[in-house]
């Protein structure tokens, strides 16, 4: 199973502002990624990027869609809110949640009266590898992930991603807690930092930079 992180980015390194607005990409850097979806079977994403951006995760942009990939949400309490988007069109695209034993019974049988497949992989969080052999199982062959920074981190940390593609938009919006591309607790030193080779650099209008890099990534 391949697996793409996929981001855009302050030149200051933040994919959200200290308000949580995320709206970095230009028009044409969307059509980009709505096409780089079209070619992934699924568009994995960690809750709180659900509750603050309340994506559709479809493909609209591009006219080479065969079917919407399925949305795989890393959720371990279940918080997904109902009147997500997601769950609003969950009866009719498939919609995975992976939640932890601690998700309460009730709150996974609504989720699942909404058409979503809810998993339990993990204690008291998501345990992201079971969750990944999952998907693999069922027959799962690039997923694209698309963030936030705590799952690009849980990602990037277990060694399974084969891509990170990063637009990085020309503006800085600074802040001490906003989000950067990559959060997690991070490494000591920078030898221990995830070495990356890079593949591609190209510039879009607006200024914008898109780099593709390849990581040398444990098989899953
Ligand atoms: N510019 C961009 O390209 C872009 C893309 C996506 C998001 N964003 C922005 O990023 C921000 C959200 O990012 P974020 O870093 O706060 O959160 P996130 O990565 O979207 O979600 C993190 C949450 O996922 C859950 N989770 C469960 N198991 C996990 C695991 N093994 N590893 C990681 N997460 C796990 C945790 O919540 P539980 O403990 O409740 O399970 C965790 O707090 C938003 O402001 C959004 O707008 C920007």
């Amino acid at each position: 199973m391949r697996i793409t992180v996929n981001a855009a980015m302050t030149v200051d390194g933040k994919i959200a502002t200290v308000s949580g607005n995320s709206k970095i990409s230009s028009k044409e850097d969307l059509v980009r990624v709505h096409k780089l979806r079209s070619k992934s079977d699924a568009i994995m994403v960690g809750i709180s990027t659900v509750l603050i951006d309340n994506p559709l995760l479809t493909v609209r942009l591009t006219k080479y869609k065969q079917k919407d990939p399925s949305r795989v949400i890393i959720d371990s309490c279940g918080r997904i809110p109902l009147d997500s988007k997601i769950l609003k069109t969950a009866s009719r695209i498939e919609t995975i949640i992976f939640v932890s034993e601690g998700a309460q019974k009730q709150k996974i049988q609504s989720l699942k009266d909404r058409g979503a497949k809810v998993i339990v992989a993990g204690r008291k969080n998501v345990d992201l590898i079971k969750a990944l052999f999952y998907l693999k199982k069922m027959g799962f062959k690039h997923i694209l992930a698309e963030g936030g920074g705590e799952l690009n981190w849980s990602l990037l940390n277990l060694g399974v991603v084969d891509k990170l593609i990063v637009t990085i938009a020309p503006i800085i919006v600074g802040g001490r807690t906003s989000t950067t591309l990559v959060e997690g607790c991070g490494y000591g030193t920078i030898s221990d930092g995830i070495k990356m080779e890079l593949n591609k650099v190209y510039r879009q209008n607006h200024g914008e930079l898109v780099v593709a890099y390849s990581l040398n990534r444990f098989d899953i």
